[in-house]
């Protein structure tokens, strides 16, 4: 799918599948298009060109009703009416989902169960801390049982105990129900819980798979070094060298990315600081190093 704001392209051309019943992760920096990209999967904005497919032959495009009835939104702005409590928010997104007022009675008793706010049903949600609250957005967009969630940044503004008690519920979610989830996040341990990810830069599409295997570009290439003098003169003595092709501090010590094909010069390198050893990658090393190879490449086209 491709969306364009005017000349402006949002969305390059971006192609993913999801897997049912796994949790996605959708990755990038501010402003690359994840929320965009989302509210297309949603059927809440027209893509420019390009369509979904899903639900088992469904087309987003011409099928809009019946995709939307099967999935769940859970927006980055999550918008609680903050005037109402727990319970009536949820009657109200239980309604405007078309559940009949049995069957949302049900829901609400068993969402509220499960996501453990049961006392809290009678409180006005203006009163609740912002956990509270994501965890009231995520019971409404789970009220009508949808079989894909998309959840977008929903941890933001939550503290690390929050986050971890979402994510576990949000894991069980999909174990219980074969329910397939879709996150955007810009935390990397939370990035690191997922079965798979798709990372996304000024519209592109720059890389898939699983952590692991998106870890697997580095391997062999990330060295550490404890350092014992002072950091920043050790960095100052091996950065910009041409064998390496980032290095920068990790506390006390020094990580050093080796050209491909340099290993050996890079150990030799960074030799007189300390004793390199081979480092295993975080998403964050991945992720620096996709971002570096893309901007080089477009400056190199634009050369
Ligand atoms: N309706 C719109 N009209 C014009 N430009 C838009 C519109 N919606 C989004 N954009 C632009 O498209 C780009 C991608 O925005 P998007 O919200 O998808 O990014 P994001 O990856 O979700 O960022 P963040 O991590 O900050 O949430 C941004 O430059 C944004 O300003
Ligand atoms: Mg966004």
């Amino acid at each position: 799918m491709t969306k364009r704001f005017g000349s402006f392209v949002a969305v390059n051309d971006v192609e993913f599948d999801v897997p049912r019943g796994k949790v996605f992760g959708f990755l990038g920096p501010n402003g690359s298009g994840k929320s965009t990209t989302i509210r297309m999967l949603a059927g809440l904005l027209v893509p420019s060109e390009g369509t979904a497919y899903g639900f088992d032959g469904l087309d987003v495009r011409h099928d809009a009703e019946a995709w939307k009835g099967r999935l769940g939104y859970m927006s980055q702005k999550f918008s609680l009416y903050l005037d109402l409590t727990v319970e009536e928010n949820l009657r109200f997104f239980g309604t405007v989902y078309g559940l009949s007022s049995s069957r949302l009675e049900e829901r609400i008793a068993a969402v509220s169960d499960r996501l453990l706010f049961r006392p809290l049903l009678g409180t006005l949600t203006e009163s609740l801390s912002t956990g509270w609250r994501q965890r009231v957005a995520l019971a409404a967009a789970l009220l009508h049982e949808p079989e894909l969630l998309f959840l977008d940044e929903p941890t933001g503004g939550v503290d690390p105990r929050g986050r971890r008690l979402f994510w576990d519920l949000i894991y069980e979610l999909a174990a219980e129900k074969g329910m397939t989830v879709l996150v955007t996040t810009h935390y990397m341990d939370e990035a690191e819980q997922c079965d798979s990810l798709a990372f996304i830069l000024n519209g592109d599409l720059i890389a898939r798979g699983a952590p692991h295997e998106l870890k697997r570009r580095l391997s062999g290439r990330l060295f550490e070094v404890p350092l014992e003098g002072e950091p920043f003169a050790a960095l100052a003595a091996v950065q910009g060298s041409p064998e390496l092709e980032d290095a920068y501090l990790f506390g006390l010590r020094l990580r050093a990315l080796a050209e491909e094909g340099r290993v050996e010069d890079a150990v030799q390198r960074l030799a007189p600081l300390g004793s390199p050893a081979l480092a295993e990658p975080s998403l964050e090393d991945v992720f620096v190093d996709l971002a570096r190879d893309y901007s080089r490449s477009h400056r190199e086209n634009a050369a």
